[in-house]
């Protein structure tokens, strides 16, 4: 869809770009000229996709071991980057979630979602945001959302309350930061199925065996080279009259259904004991490996 250099020269980080919608989307801006920051808490990890991308792609992709729910440790990696010259582009792709009823979730699992999502995404933005303006660069921002910021997420509470703020944030910086050529766009992908995400909202269901046909208007799941365009166009120059929006890439899932996890309504206690065990099982597993 694009030509082969369509990013050459341009210097973007993603968040949780170790993994999953990350990983596809660094991919793609590394293949197409970009080079390519990946932050995350699994350094381990981080190193490995990036030998891995440059491996097949060439370039240059740089690792940063980071909690965005810290602050300070946020503002330090970007002022790491800056010290190389400006980021033009950031995408807020670091997400945690897990399925759960609303009424078994403590204050620390609610924060733990909210400090990934809803502050660490801002805490990134804001660190690259004042760096552009003071240097009186343009940028391009793509928050990573899903189609929950409009009509709810039962289930997943903490994570839908979290992206519909980061949804504001990108309506009002696009509005607030607009004259300074920094744009801000959101993409809300239905179903793309990645064993990070699968493991904590279909616990028991591989991500490679959903096929997405329950539901799907079109049905299917997402294909990776479809969400990959989108965050590429949102990236490349051309599209500079275009901020402030959320765009939806479900199939109609959700105009045709809600898109949500409702159906999870008919689970009884005993599953959900289940779904929970699993579920801490795949943290566990993730959590030995973090160096952030
Ligand atoms: C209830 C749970 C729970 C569960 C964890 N907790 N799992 N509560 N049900 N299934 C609670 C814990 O008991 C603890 O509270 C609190 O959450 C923090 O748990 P930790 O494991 O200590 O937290 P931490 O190690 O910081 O891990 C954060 C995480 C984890 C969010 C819980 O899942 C994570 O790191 N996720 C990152 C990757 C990820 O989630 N990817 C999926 C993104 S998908 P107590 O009170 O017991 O101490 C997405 C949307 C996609 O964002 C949309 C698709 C359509």
């Amino acid at each position: 869809m694009f030509k082969d250099d369509v990013l050459k020269g341009k210097r973007i980080l993603v968040t949780g770009g170790g993994t999953g919608l990350g990983k596809e989307m660094a991919e793609d801006y590394l293949r197409l000229g970009a080079t390519v920051h990946i932050c995350g808490r699994r350094k381990g990890v981080l190193d490995e996709t990036a030998a891995e991308l440059m491996g097949r792609h060439g370039g240059k992709v740089i690792t940063h071991s980071v909690d965005i729910r810290v602050a300070q440790a946020v503002d330090e990696m970007i002022e790491e980057i800056f010290a190389a010259g400006p980021l033009t582009g950031l995408v807020n792709n670091a997400a945690g979630n897990f399925i759960s009823p609303t009424k078994d979730i403590s204050p620390r699992g609610f924060d733990a979602i909210a400090g990934i999502v809803f502050h660490g995404s801002f805490y990134v933005t804001l660190a690259c945001g004042k760096r552009w303006i003071a240097g009186g660069h343009k940028a391009s921002v793509i928050s990573i959302l899903t189609t929950w910021i409009w009509n709810g997420g039962p289930f997943t509470v903490p994570s839908a309350m979290s992206k519909a703020g980061i949804n504001v944030m990108t309506q009002s910086l696009a509005a607030e930061w607009g004259r300074y050529g920094i744009r801000l766009n959101a993409i809300a992908p239905g179903p793309f199925p990645t064993k990070g995400a699968w493991e904590r909202l279909n616990p028991g269901l591989a991500a490679d065996e959903d096929k997405g046909r329950e539901g799907s208007p079109m049905g299917r799941n997402g294909e990776m080279h479809e969400l990959r365009n989108l965050a590429t166009f949102l990236m490349a120059d051309g599209c500079e009259y275009l901020t402030g929006q959320t765009i939806a890439i479900d199939g109609a899932r959700y105009n045709a259904n809600g898109g949500n996890f409702y159906n999870l309504s008919k689970l009884t206690d005993e599953q959900w004991a289940d779904m929970a065990e699993m579920i801490r099982g795949a943290n566990e597993k993730d959590r030995a490996k973090r160096t952030a």
